[in-house]
């Protein structure tokens, strides 16, 4: 299988989580494009969704499924996202297609967080992939000198913007063997909106598309 039939596998095998009338986050990138179409065939059992970009609501939107503003919302009932990489302890790196912040919210809000994945995601220690940093602008540079000093290699995504209006830095060389305090760390750089680790509020559940079926780690 491609890594995309297994994307489209395991996305469509979360379903078996959604139950009726739930709220469902929803995540950004492939996975989750797979998971929104798939979703469209039960649209009518739940009750909306909360987008963590505005290409997954453009999404949803296509399909009319319905969605609402989080402000309106008290809690989420469960999140379906994507991962750059994961780890077995359910910690993830997150953030390339961009979507990294209102992923975190999405996440914060959210009783329970499925991660969908083809199984080129697992990996024993995060850290190959460069980890997204969103950054307001005008610090931009400044947070790049403190990323440095923290032995990453920052690179700015050049021409491209979030959601939010800010930018990326893409760090290369970390070898993240403490992720609950190397996001904590970073996340306390002034300029810093947040940073693609979810280690504080990791995973519930990990599915893993693979060439003999789902693998599921929890
Ligand atoms: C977007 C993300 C995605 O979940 C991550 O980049 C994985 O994407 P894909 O499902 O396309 O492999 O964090 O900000």
């Amino acid at each position: 299988m491609t890594p995309d039939e297994k994307k489209q596998q395991v996305a469509k095998a979360a379903l078996e989580y959604v139950e009726p009338d739930m709220i469902i986050g929803i995540g950004t990138g492939s996975t989750a494009n797979h998971f929104i179409d798939a979703l469209a065939a039960i649209k009518h059992t739940i009750e909306g969704t909360v987008a963590s970009s505005q290409a997954s609501a453009d999404r949803l939107k296509s399909h009319h499924i319905p969605v609402l503003d989080l402000n309106g919302v008290r809690e989420i009932d469960i999140y379906f996202d994507g991962a750059d990489e994961a780890t077995k302890y359910l910690h993830l790196v997150k953030g390339g297609g961009g979507a990294l912040t209102r992923e975190k919210i999405v996440a914060a809000v959210s009783k329970k967080f499925v991660c969908v994945a083809d199984d080129s995601k697992l990996v024993d220690v995060l850290g190959a992939f460069p980890l997204p940093i969103e950054v307001i602008p005008m610090a931009r540079s400044y947070v790049a000198r403190e990323v440095v000093k923290l032995g990453g290699k920052p690179i700015w995504r050049e021409n491209f913007v979030t959601d939010n209006g800010n930018h990326i830095l893409d760090v290369h060389n970390l070898n993240i063997a403490e992720p609950v305090k190397l996001e904590q760390q970073l996340n306390q750089i002034a300029g810093v909106v947040t940073n693609g680790l979810f280690a504080q509020r990791p995973a519930d559940i990990l599915m893993l598309g693979t060439d003999s079926g789902i693998q599921i780690i929890e």
